[in-house]
């Protein structure tokens, strides 16, 4: 192991700039500057990091230039994408949250961050825990959904699986956490445009998973392309350097996004690369992905006395403390040489199919078309997503090979070997081509049932795939009308990154379903949904708008001073559709009926270092096993400033079998009531708090009861 200062002192200034100088090789392009051949560079000592390589070969190659090739030898980074698995491709993050298990979110990470350093990668950029309530925002589909609780246990469970408890160990990946910060709140819900949130907002949503991430361990951090009222996130000196590493003593690597630093010149906030390297740098970015800014900027910015040597020499400190974490010094080409064993490649298909089948979620099912009889012999799929491989991987899908996929069609004749089942696309995905309808509506006169795969293309959500519409694309929609058209039992499936304006076609559907991109294994999953093999468990993470002008919808509203009332036209609505979603957060059916047979709360009373314990009463009045989800919110009903009606809490789950009962319990610390007082310091306003308990945000089917917390107000840090 180095003493990281001797080497430091070592180091002339064009080796120090290289270790701050990650730059793309190879296989994925990710950003507007190529990828050219960087070894040159890495034999002169120029680079660092590199990233998008992976596959032991190449990056053994490149190790072995970095170590035995260069004058200091210090090993190369090695970064990749993993956001959803490697090779093996999990659900998106968006749907993996419908899960709504922390432990299963862990799960995947850890088998993803096998695969990676198996291929070599040290380190990932993920999980991406940008909150959204704008689904035209394509980058939506990575994140855990609208709520900071939610995105809170998904950072911590995503940070542990991918680190796992040895980072040094050649299973373990680096994890980064991005993109700091309220990148999912961009103008119009275009990728990469401003952000104007409050400082309250940043505070109350946007934060508070980078915090978790750093709580549990996380080794970098990745600052986001947008200006935050005005702000680029990449110069943000207030949030990276003073929130980050003061007040969260984050300890890691700050990493630019791909080209970020260049980008700052763009932003109208630097004048030349110098400029644009010197803010970077001063405001705690180490390493500029993909930009040569640093390289390029960083001597001018020197001689101008823009920066010192000591910005510089801290920067390269932190990178080189990260490789030596990471075991990099020690064993250049530990990952990579584990061999690959049979059984355990058996083991992760099967998890990415638990994974995916807990990741649906049944949005209707009133007409009881699922799961389908035995009398259901034979089965017309249509729709574009019907046989689609690669689509069903979803954005970012890595190493992951689109022809190892199953499709829905594969996984439905898998699990129905003694049924037909026929397929016909009737439409392509986007375009105006119908001519494709009638042959589709031919083959659903002669089924027992029909599964109608619609949705979008896996690329019309992700980075840079923003929608100004929530319709399904192209002639989606004149495919589905003909379909229900005929009567027949028809269950929707939707596969998308987003939650897309179905109004129109939940209801004529006999049921609903939010299939998402579900992975490798997404045709399987699916089937094991429809045919009952599985019950469905997954809750929506998001609330799921009627239509495109209710957005940014989000169940986490203040309630305002005049509150919809029905009876009273002057309070907060529309005239055209209800406030309320389509479907709310949380909501997800089963095919078992659980219900909540009451809540208690054993003491209403207690003091600003105690906790209430919520016991919850279920029971399943159904016929078939059930994974139930129950939700605790919470609101101040009088504070210092006005809160959300309806704060998340906790989550907890609970398996019943048929007819039977069982018991969850919410211990809920006081100081999980506190909020960022009148000057954003956490604080517990002691007082009336209303608890509510139930399956979803919607209000009707919340169980409300009454507390109090006592004492004085007091600061929820001291
Ligand atoms: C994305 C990041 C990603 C990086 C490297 C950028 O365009 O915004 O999320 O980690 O590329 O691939």
């Amino acid at each position: 192991m180095p003493d990281i200062e001797r080497l430091l002192a070592e180091m002339t200034l064009a080796e120090k700039i290289g270790q701050l100088n990650m730059l793309a090789a190879g296989f994925t392009v990710t950003g507007p500057v190529l990828a050219g051949d960087i070894t040159g560079g890495v034999r002169e000592g120029r680079i660092g990091s590199v990233l998008n390589v992976f596959g032991v070969k190449a990056v053994h190659r490149l190790q072995l230039m970095a170590v035995e090739g260069t004058r200091l030898g210090i090993p190369l980074l090695f970064g990749f994408d993993v956001v959803h698995g490697q090779r093996t491709i999990f659900p998106v993050p968006l749907a993996e949250a419908a899960a709504m298990d922390p432990v299963l979110w862990e799960r995947t990470a850890r088998e993803a961050a096998m695969e990676a350093a198996r291929d070599g990668v040290a380190l990932t950029f993920a999980p991406m825990i940008d909150v959204s309530r704008d689904p035209r925002w394509g980058r939506i589909v990575e994140g855990p959904g609208e709520d900071p609780t939610v995105a809170s246990l998904f950072a911590e469970a995503k940070v542990r699986g991918f680190q796992g408890r040895d980072l040094a160990s050649p299973s373990a990946v680096g994890a980064t956490a991005k993109h700091f910060v309220a990148y999912g709140a961009p103008a119009a819900g275009r990728d990469y445009a401003s952000v104007d949130v409050s400082e309250r907002t940043l505070h109350e949503v946007y934060l508070p998973p980078f915090e978790a991430a750093v709580k549990a361990g996380v080794v970098a951090v990745m600052p986001a392309f947008h200006d935050l009222a005005g702000e680029p996130m990449t110069a943000h000196g207030d949030l990276l350097d003073r929130w980050l590493r003061v007040r969260t003593g984050f300890d890691g690597v700050v990493i630019s996004d791909y080209h970020a630093v260049a980008e700052l010149i763009d932003h109208g906030v630097a004048a030349d690369v110098a400029e644009a390297a010197a803010l970077a740098l001063k405001a705690g970015v180490d390493i500029d992905m993909m930009g040569y800014a640093y390289e390029a900027g960083l001597p001018k910015a020197l001689d101008r006395g823009l920066v010192d040597m000591a910005d510089v020499d801290r920067a390269v400190r932190r990178v080189l403390a990260l490789k030596q974490r990471l075991g990099l010094f020690d064993a250049p080409y530990g990952r990579g040489t584990a061999a690959l064993d049979e059984d355990h490649a058996a083991g992760v298909r099967a998890l990415a199919r638990e994974a995916a089948r807990r990741s649906v979620v049944l949005l209707d099912n009133a007409a009881g078309v699922l799961p389908f009889p035995d009398t259901v012999r034979r089965i017309a799929l249509v729709g574009p997503l019907g046989d689609a491989p690669y689509d069903m991987l979803g954005s970012w899908s890595a190493a992951g090979d689109g022809a190892e996929a199953v499709s829905i069609l594969n996984g439905l004749r898998a699990a129905m070997p003694g049924s037909q089942v026929r397929f016909a696309a009737g439409v392509p995905i986007d375009g105006n081509d119908e001519a494709g309808i009638a042959a589709a509506i031919d083959l659903c006169r002669q089924a027992d049932a029909v599964v109608l795969a619609i949705g979008e293309g896996a690329n019309m959500s992700g980075e840079a795939a923003s929608r100004s519409s929530l319709d399904l694309p192209g002639r989606q929609r004149a495919l589905a009308e003909a379909v229900l058209d005929l009567g027949k039992p028809t269950v929707a499936v939707i596969c998308a990154g987003r939650p897309l304006a179905v109004d129109w076609l939940v209801g004529r559907a006999g049921a609903t379903l939010a299939a998402w991109f579900l992975g490798s294994e997404a045709g399987n999953a699916i089937a094991d949904i429809l045919t009952g093999a599985a019950s469905p468990s997954g809750r929506l993470p998001l609330s799921w708008p009627r239509n495109l002008g209710q957005v940014p919808i989000f169940f986490a509203e203040r309630t305002g001073g005049r509150p919809d009332d029905p009876a009273d036209r002057f309070t907060s609505k529309y005239l055209d559709v209800p406030n309320t979603p389509l479907f709310p957060f949380g909501h997800g059916l089963t095919y078992g009926d659980v219900t909540i047979a009451g809540v208690d709360v054993e003491r209403t009373e207690i003091t600003a270092d105690e906790a209430f314990d919520i016991v919850v009463d279920l029971r399943n009045e159904g016929r078939v096993a059930a994974e139930e989800t129950v939700f605790l919110f919470a609101r101040d009903l009088v504070a210092s400033v006005a809160r959300p009606a309806m704060d998340l809490k906790s989550i907890a789950r609970c398996a019943l079998a048929p007819g039977e009962s069982g018991t969850v319990v919410f211990s809920l610390p006081a100081r999980d009531l506190s909020f960022p007082g009148r000057d954003l310091r956490p604080v517990l306003e002691p007082g009336e708090f209303e608890l509510m308990v139930g399956p979803s945000a919607d209000r009707k089917r919340l169980i409300p009861t009454r507390v109090r917390v006592l004492g004085d107000r007091r600061s929820a840090n001291g």
